[in-house]
C-alpha cells in the first residue's frame, strides 16, 4: 500500500488490519469508570428534590463501564481504521474533502469562542457578534452579494433556505401562486431537485448541450412565467464554467425568475470572478468545503446563504448586525422567512470559516483557486489516454473520467477503480456521478496536494487501470472491511453490537 509521505514521497502505509476491533461493550469490565470526580458537588438531598421521582433511574444505565486509558485506547484504534484528509489524498469530486490547516482548529479552540453559550446575552457577545458580521461581510464580498445569513447549517440547508426566500419574494409581488417551476440543469447535484421540492416547487429539467452546459435553447423552450427560477452551480457539475451564464441570467430574469447559485464549487472561483457579478440574486457557500471546515461523517457545517439588496429584507433573523457606535445587536430583518436553523447556526464552524479567510487574505484565496484549478487540469491531462475524458476540455477545479472504455475491454468498472484506490493508499473519488456521464469518476484533487502526491496519485490510477476484472472485483483486500454486498446492507442492516451474524 502507497501513501503520500513526508515531502510528498510516497510510503507504505500500515494503515489498516483486519482484526475485528471489539465493542466497547466487549471490553466492558464491572466497576471501571473513565471519569474520576471525588463527587459533583451537589449534596444527595438536593439531587433528590430537584429531580423528579419519576425521572429517576431504578437500575443503573446499560453502558459500558471501561477505563479512561482503554477508552482512548479503542478510540485510537478505530481512528487509524479510517481514511482522512489528514492521512493522504482524497480526491472525492463535488463533496471537496481538501486538508484543513490546523491553525484553524486553534482558533476555534479558544476558550473566548468555545466556551459561550448561544444564549449568553448580547452584552456578553459582542465580539461574537462583531466576528459574525465581519464573516458575513467577508462572504458578501467574496460572492458579490449585498447581505447573508450565518444560519444554515449545510450545503443542502442553505438550498432550502433561498428557496424560501424565492418563495417569499415572489409572493410579495402575488406571483406565489403563479410561479411553481424552478429549472434544474440534468448534471446538477441530487441535493438541488430535493431542496426544490422540499421548497414547494416543481422540477423541471434543462438537458445539457454536448459540451456538458447548459443547453441554451432547451432553456428558451422551458422558459414562461411560471418559472420562479432556476438553480445552478457554476462551474457545474462537470468542472466545466458556465460560459454563458449572462445569456442564462437574462432569459431567467426576462421572465420574472431568480437564480440561485449552488456555491459548492466556490473553491473554484475565489477572488476570480463572483456569483453577483454573473447575474444571480441567491447564492450558498458550503464553508465546510471552500473554507477549511472538515465535513466528514456529515457535518457539522455551515451553508451562509447571501443574497442581493432586493432579498435582504426576507432573509431569517434575528442577524447580528453593527449599531453604528462601536456595539452590535441581534435584528429581525423586516419581512423575515424566520429562523432555519437554532441559535446562530453552527458558530464554531462559522468561526472557523473567518479564520481560513483571515489567514489567507484575499491574494491567498485567488491562489487557492488558481491551485484548484491547475491541479485538476494537471491531473486530466495525465488521465488521458488511460481513461474516456467525455468533456475532455479546460475545466475548474474537477473534473469528471469514465472508466466506460475499461468495461468495454472486459476490465475494470468504475466502482472497481474506487475500490483499488483504496488499496493504494488514496480515498476514491465520487463514482457514477453525475447522473449522465457513464462510469463516472469524479475527481477533485484540490489545491491542498503537492506535485509528489498528485502524481502518485495518477500514477495509481493509470496502473490500476492495466488491472483484470478479477483483481478490480477482489479490491479493497487490506481495509478493515472488505467489498460489502450493498443491496444487503440497504435491505437488512443490521447497525447493533449485538446483532447475530445470520441476522
Ligand atoms: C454541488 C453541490 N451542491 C450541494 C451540496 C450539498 O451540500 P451539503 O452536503 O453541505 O448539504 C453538495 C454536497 O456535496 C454539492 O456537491
Amino acid at each position: 500500500m502507497t501513501a503520500a509521505g513526508p515531502g510528498g514521497k510516497a510510503t507504505s502505509a500500515p494503515l489498516m488490519g483486519r482484526d475485528p476491533e471489539p465493542t466497547l461493550f466487549e471490553l466492558s469490565s464491572p466497576g471501571r469508570v473513565a471519569s474520576n470526580f471525588r463527587t459533583t458537588g451537589v449534596p444527595e438531598w438536593a439531587a433528590e428534590e430537584l429531580v423528579p421521582a419519576a425521572h429517576l433511574r431504578e437500575a443503573p444505565a446499560p453502558i459500558a463501564e471501561i477505563s479512561e486509558r482503554d477508552l482512548v485506547a479503542h478510540m485510537t484504534r478505530l481512528s487509524h481504521r479510517q481514511f482522512s484528509v489528514d492521512l493522504g489524498a482524497y480526491p472525492l469530486g463535488s463533496c471537496t474533502m481538501k486538508y484543513n490547516p490546523k491553525l484553524c482548529d486553534d482558533a476555534v479552540a479558544r476558550a473566548g469562542l468555545a466556551d459561550v453559550h448561544p444564549a449568553a446575552p448580547a452584552s456578553l457577545t459582542q465580539g461574537w457578534m462583531a466576528l459574525l458580521t465581519d464573516l458575513e461581510s467577508a462572504l458578501c464580498r467574496i460572492t458579490g452579494m449585498a447581505a447573508a445569513t450565518l444560519q444554515p447549517p449545510a450545503g443542502a440547508a442553505g438550498e432550502l433556505t433561498g428557496l424560501l426566500l424565492m418563495r417569499a419574494f415572489h409572493g410579495a409581488a402575488g406571483e406565489d401562486r403563479r410561479r411553481r417551476r424552478v429549472l434544474i440543469p440534468d448534471s446538477a447535484h441530487g441535493t438541488n431537485p430535493a431542496s426544490v421540492t422540499l421548497g414547494g416547487y416543481e422540477v423541471t429539467q434543462v438537458p445539457s448541450d454536448d459540451r456538458g452546459c447548459v443547453d441554451l435553447d432547451a432553456l428558451a423552450a422551458r422558459l414562461d412565467d411560471d418559472v420562479a427560477g432556476i438553480m445552478l452551480t457554476n462551474p457545474n457539475t462537470l468542472g466545466l464554467f458556465e460560459e454563458d451564464i449572462v445569456a442564462i441570467a437574462g432569459a431567467v430574469h426576462g421572465v420574472g425568475g431568480l437564480l440561485y447559485y449552488d456555491g459548492a464549487n466556490l473553491n473554484a472561483i475565489l477572488g476570480v470572478t463572483r456569483p453577483g457579478d454573473m447575474g444571480f440574486d441567491i447564492v450558498h457557500m458550503n464553508l465546510h468545503k471552500t473554507f477549511a471546515v472538515p465535513h466528514g461523517g456529515g457535518g457539522p457545517g455551515a451553508g451562509p446563504v447571501a443574497v442581493t439588496e432586493r432579498l435582504s429584507s426576507y432573509l431569517p433573523g434575528p442577524r447580528p448586525e453593527a449599531a453604528g457606535d462601536g456595539t452590535y445587536a441581534w435584528v429581525e430583518p423586516e419581512r423575515s422567512i424566520g429562523r432555519i436553523h437554532s441559535w446562530h447556526g453552527n458558530a464554531l464552524a462559522l468561526a472557523r470559516a473567518w479564520s481560513y479567510i483571515l489567514a489567507n487574505g484575499g491574494d491567498g484565496l485567488r491562489r487557492v483557486s488558481d491551485a484548484a484549478v491547475l491541479n485538476a487540469n494537471w491531473l486530466r491531462h495525465q488521465l488521458r489516454g488511460t481513461y474516456d475524458i467525455p468533456y475532455d476540455r479546460p475545466c475548474m477545479h474537477e473534473f469528471v473520467a469514465s472508466a466506460t472504455n475499461l468495461k468495454r475491454a472486459g476490465g475494470l468498472r468504475a466502482l472497481d477503480v474506487a475500490k483499488r484506490m483504496l488499496e493504494e493508499g488514496f480515498h476514491a473519488p465520487t463514482t457514477y456521478f453525475p447522473l449522465i456521464v457513464e462510469e463516472a469518476l469524479m475527481i477533485e484533487p484540490t489545491e491542498t496536494e503537492s506535485p509528489q502526491t498528485l502524481a502518485a496519485l495518477a500514477q495509481a490510477l493509470r496502473e490500476i487501470a492495466g488491472d483484470t476484472a478479477e483483481e478490480g472485483h477482489a479490491a479493497p483486500r487490506t481495509s478493515p472491511v472488505g467489498r460489502v454486498d450493498e443491496a444487503r446492507a440497504a435491505r437488512r442492516l443490521v447497525p447493533t453490537w449485538d446483532a447475530r451474524s445470520d441476522a
